[in-house]
């Protein structure tokens, strides 16, 4: 009797043990809802994290754990119908003015005008590195998966497991690289209709909110808080190491020949006095 209960017990354990292993997390346990007043909200035992916005409040939330390196994996499915108006920010970011930041940030359109993918990399409190994509398929029909590696070869923007952008580690050649601020996750749903569909042309249309974004299967590996390698306990996971091969390279080159509809590398206008130093290092 004792035996079997123990034996259950251990069963259970194991059980756990497997469960944390095989299974994304949970947005009870790894998130914390930090505005939107009730917008935000988590459903189906905490599998599902949606975020509203309407004319008086958007709503955001942001990681348990702050990360230095890591693999960021969240699913999304973004405002149907007119979202122009609307933006659906997804990224990492440290904390104070010489902060660093990992950006996704989705810009709503009408319905059937694409959505854009607008990324940015901040280092030492430092943007202005903007990169913008249409995407290959209609993000608002179902939940896609957008990924950032972070390691100290380099910072890659993924989409479906697709590379779309690759900002490599250069502080040789003297560009800050984000490698001691531990950084959180954070997303937010909200009207940015001054600027975002259309340079601003086209606003929110009230009458369809609120507008609603789901969240599933937010996954993170990586070196948790700011205690250095002590805590990367995952550190011999391929992903601390990953570099580009042939595939992973052809991929990007392929999305940013078809797909990308802005690069600030190219934007000379913008940068009177020369582009940033990292735009004409191989
Ligand atoms: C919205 O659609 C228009 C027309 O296709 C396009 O020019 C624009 O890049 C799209 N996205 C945003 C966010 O404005
Ligand atoms: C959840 O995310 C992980 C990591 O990206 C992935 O391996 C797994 O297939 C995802 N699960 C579902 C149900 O999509
Ligand atoms: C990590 O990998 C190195 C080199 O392959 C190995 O020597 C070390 O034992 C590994 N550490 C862990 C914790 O697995």
């Amino acid at each position: 009797m004792a035996s079997s209960v123990c034996s259950n017990a251990i069963n259970f354990l194991l059980l756990l043990a497997l469960a944390s292993v095989s299974f994304a997390g949970n947005f009870y346990q790894d998130v914390d809802i930090t505005w939107g007043d009730g917008r935000a909200k988590i459903l189906n035992n905490g599998e599902l994290l949606t975020l509203s916005l309407d004319r008086s409040s958007g709503s955001g939330f942001q990681s348990k754990q702050e990360y230095l390196y890591g693999k960021i994996d969240m699913q999304i499915k973004l405002v149907p119908g007119n979202s122009a108006g609307t933006v659906t920010a997804y990224y990492l970011s440290s904390q104070g003015a010489t902060h660093d930041e990992i950006d996704f940030e989705f810009l709503g359109n009408l319905s059937g005008d694409p959505y854009v993918v607008h990324t940015n990399l901040y280092t030492q409190g430092k943007g202005d590195r903007e990169m913008q994509f249409y995407l290959w398929f209609d993000p608002t029909m179902d939940f896609h998966t957008y990924s950032v590696l972070w390691n100290p070869k380099h910072v890659v923007f993924y989409v479906d497991g697709t590379p779309i952008r690759e900002f490599r580690n250069r502080e040789s050649s003297g560009v800050a690289y984000p490698k001691n601020q531990p950084m959180r996750v954070y997303s937010s749903l909200w009207n940015a209709d001054d600027w975002a569909t259309r340079g601003g042309l086209v606003k929110t249309d009230w009458s369809k909110a609120p507008f609603t974004a789901s969240f599933r299967n937010f996954t993170a590996v990586g070196c948790v808080g700011g205690s250095g390698a002590s805590s990367c306990s995952s550190a011999n996971n391929t992903w601390m190491w990953q570099e580009f091969d042939s595939n992973s390279l052809q991929r990007l080159r392929w999305v940013q020949q078809n797909y990308m509809i802005y690069n600030y590398c190219t934007d000379v206008r913008r940068f009177p006095r020369g582009l940033p130093p990292e735009c004409s290092l191989s």
